[in-house]
């Protein structure tokens, strides 16, 4: 990346939720010890947020509004760190696709148990680049590593096994239309776990409560809208509690409204889970505010990569034109 960017010298460390809470006076102490205390009553622990929206101390937008200040405390603390581990990295990966150079030795690293967004222009390889994550795509040339696995030395089952470790939100949601939402949600635990059926209708039923979707069962994907779609998507993703989630844009499509709904239900599923994410987005600028890191991809190559406060700021001509959707500048509108 080019040019200094500056941060501030100390971001204090990011606050706890209730802390939050309780500073921007809209929850008192005393409402915060009595949703603990129901909390530590139940055998299976619902989170804090949907105790405390349940005892009416909080609305759902109250509560929401408090993550999104928790999250970018975190953000803005991020930079100042040192980096995280790696969870996946690529070393020299070059892809061609039907002759053409899709990606033009990447070298990227995707910080553990972080949200990393993946932004650039539509065909510069984003998707390809988290096909290769998951091994459902290898390189011509170059590295793929997970852990410490590299993936081009795996046997067929080593490779699953790795696999086991993600999952995957690909553009468009992919349900099965045939099935209704809840068989959907529960497939992949039919299909990689060995859980009982009772085991698996409570889990199904914890996640669809967890993405706002507790009612929608037995409703088919055709009968449901864009949002919900991705809802379910996302339960989909998050009921096989995943180390690594890759979200192949979740919001595209959807309206403003539902978007930043999203993002909200993503950011309150990484704080509960510390999950390492990878987002592909076209949501700019806004996804600069839901995620750690950034990484810019641009003509099969990384043409940034750093703190989502810091890569904003960058007087890269290419990553400014991007951010702000001009038509001039050093991308060429065809
Ligand atoms: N399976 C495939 N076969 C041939 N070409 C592909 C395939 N997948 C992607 N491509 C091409 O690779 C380029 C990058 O695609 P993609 O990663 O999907 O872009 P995006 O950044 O929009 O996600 C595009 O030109 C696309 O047409
Ligand atoms: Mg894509």
């Amino acid at each position: 990346m080019s040019g200094p960017t500056h941060i501030p010298d100390s971001v204090a460390l990011p606050r706890l939720l209730g802390e939050v809470l309780v500073g921007s006076g809209r929850l008192t102490g005393d409402q915060i010890a009595a949703a603990l205390a129901e909390q530590t009553r139940q055998t299976e622990p619902d989170l804090i947020g949907e105790i405390l929206v349940r005892q009416g101390a909080l609305t759902p937008a109250e509560l929401m509004t408090a993550l999104a200040t928790r999250f970018g405390e975190e953000r803005a603390h991020y930079a100042t760190q040192p980096p995280p581990a790696t969870a996946i990295r690529f070393e020299g990966v070059e892809k061609s696709l039907d002759g053409r150079k899709v990606l033009d030795r990447v070298d990227l690293e995707i910080p553990e148990g972080k949200i990393t967004a993946i932004i650039g222009v539509s065909g510069g390889g984003k998707s390809v680049s988290l096909k290769h994550m998951i091994g459902l795509m290898a390189p011509d040339r170059g590295r793929v590593i997970v852990g410490d696995r590299e993936l081009g030395r795996l046997s067929r089952k080593e490779l699953l096994r790795v696999r086991e470790r993600f999952s995957m939100l690909f553009q468009g949601s992919a349900l099965f239309d045939s099935m209704n939402v809840f068989d959907n949600v529960a497939f992949p635990l039919r299909e990689k776990t060995r859980l009982d059926p009772a085991t698996i209708a409570r889990l199904v039923r914890k996640t669809l409560g967890q993405v706002g979707l507790s009612g929608a069962n037995d409703k088919f994907p055709d009968e449901l809208s864009g949002g919900m779609m991705k809802r379910v998507a996302l339960a989909r993703a998050l009921v096989t509690q995943p180390e690594i989630i890759l979200l192949d844009e979740p919001t595209a499509g959807l309206d403003p409204i539902i978007e930043n709904a999203i993002h909200h239900l993503i950011c309150d599923t990484y704080l509960r889970t510390r999950y390492t994410m990878v987002i592909i987005s076209h949501a700019i600028p806004h996804i600069f505010n839901w995620c750690h890191h950034v990484l810019v991809l641009h003509e099969g190559k990384i043409l940034a990569s750093g703190p989502a406060v810091v890569v904003m700021q960058s007087p890269d001509p290419v990553i400014q034109q991007f951010i702000h959707g001009s038509l001039t500048g050093p991308i060429k509108i065809v």
